[in-house]
């Protein structure tokens, strides 16, 4: 039997996965069986869900979903090809100048997915020898291996503590003036903790520094009418260029850079995982497209996800729960061992005649010692959902002595 069969063998056998579900424990691969409303059908019952990054709650906003199935109707289902050859519609060209000006930037190129667009766009840029890059600890997976994929010197790499200002100065004073590139997620996906914008740019003009920003989490709920970390600290001007997807408050699949015309022209015609896929079929263009048509005109769903968030994490913190200053749609509830996480979470899962779900959260995705249960908000909640979870999450808190 070859390696690779052996090594899957041994793993399906004895691997962790399968060690957490003989004891019931393991968390993964649920099933649901509803749209992903606040309440959603899980296991044959009513579930809150906690668990989604459905920000805006658009996956089922009537308009969106006409406007979706009419570009179907009209257009088909896919493209089956590149967007260098026979994957460009005309309503791919129409979404990039549309969010291009929505964010306040020149020019935008759309990817399949937001990994693709952090893989496609830093290993394009990343692409001469003695260039450099100075990333956050806690910046997103897709960062990390997008940086892995750059034709640079792999040695040529600063971690700099995450949010931390001062070791970020460390690194760029290490790194030859105008040759490096800050990479940092505007709004960081498990905590949601918001990166200090206004002083990394400060930073970024003293060194020459290229501002790279991961924004998946921060479009939509941040800034005026949903334009993200860099509007929300008034320095898109100083911002060379931010990534998004379409995977949360576009509540669609796909992701986008944001840039000035020449490093959208480079990432078009050099980026591998651009050119080497297929593109977001024509669907995902109108979804999009829809969303903005309403978010451009109307911020009450940014503002009521907002409230909802801040409703839940006044009432968790007055119920004795370790939260933290989060200001965006994101609320983890920090649990610091992964055993007492799992049984939590599954707890509140299994909680009748409701369930509720939320993402445990354990290493690597966290440190070791940090273990969470990741909570986010939809604007489509109302104050009476929130409660009623609330009651719950205390409840099996209380149970399960993690308060
Ligand atoms: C910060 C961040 N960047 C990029 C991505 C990748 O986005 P997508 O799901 O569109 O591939 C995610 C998704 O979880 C994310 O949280």
């Amino acid at each position: 039997m070859s390696k690779f069969r052996k090594k899957c063998n041994r793993y399906y056998k004895f691997g962790a996965p399968t060690m957490a579900k003989k004891v019931g424990v393991y968390p993964y691969f649920m099933h649901i069986n509803s749209e992903q409303n606040p309440v959603v059908e899980m296991d044959g019952k009513p579930t809150i869900m906690l668990g989604s990054n459905n920000y805006l709650g658009m996956t089922s906003h009537p308009r969106v979903k006409e406007k979706a199935i009419e570009t179907i109707n009209e257009f088909g289902v896919g493209t089956t090809g590149s967007r260098l050859l026979n994957g460009t519609m005309e309503l791919h060209v129409e979404l990039e100048q549309r969010l291009a000006n929505f964010l306040g930037m020149e020019d935008c190129v759309v990817f399949s997915t937001g990994l693709l667009a952090n893989f496609g766009s830093i290993s394009a840029l990343l692409s001469e020898e003695d260039e450099w890059v100075i990333s956050d600890q806690y910046n997103h997976a897709s960062i990390i291996d997008g940086i892995r994929l750059g034709r640079f010197n792999q040695e040529n790499k600063y971690i700099f503590k995450h949010n931390d200002m001062d070791d970020l100065e460390k690194g760029l004073r290490s790194v030859p003036k105008g040759k490096g590139m800050i990479i940092t997620d505007g709004v960081f996906s498990m905590e949601g903790d918001i990166a200090p914008l206004g002083h990394l740019v400060d930073l970024a003009e003293d060194y020459d520094a290229f501002v790279y920003i991961d924004d998946a989490h921060g479009v939509g709920v941040l800034g005026s009418h949903g334009r993200g970390t860099s509007d929300y600290f008034g320095v898109t001007d100083k911002i060379d260029l931010i990534m998004g997807t379409f995977s949360k408050s576009f509540a669609s699949v796909g992701g986008y850079i944001a840039a000035s015309k020449e490093v959208c022209n480079w990432i078009r015609h050099k980026s591998r995982p651009f050119i080497f896929t297929a593109s977001p079929p024509p669907s995902t263009c109108a979804t999009v497209l829809a969303i903005l048509d309403i978010i451009e005109k109307d911020d009450s769903y940014q503002r009521n996800l907002l409230d909802m968030a801040l409703k839940m994490k006044t009432g968790l913190s007055d119920a004795g729960f370790e939260v933290t200053d989060s200001h965006t749609a994101i609320i983890p509830l920090i649990i610091g061992s992964e055993k007492k996480m799992l049984k939590f979470f599954h707890e509140l899962y299994k909680h009748e005649p409701k369930g509720v779900f939320t993402n445990p959260v354990r290493f690597p995705a966290t440190p070791k010692g940090r273990e969470l249960l990741r909570t986010s908000y939809m604007a489509s909640m109302n104050a009476d959902l929130i409660d009623e979870a609330l009651e719950i999450i205390t409840k099996v808190g209380k149970k399960i002595k993690v308060i």
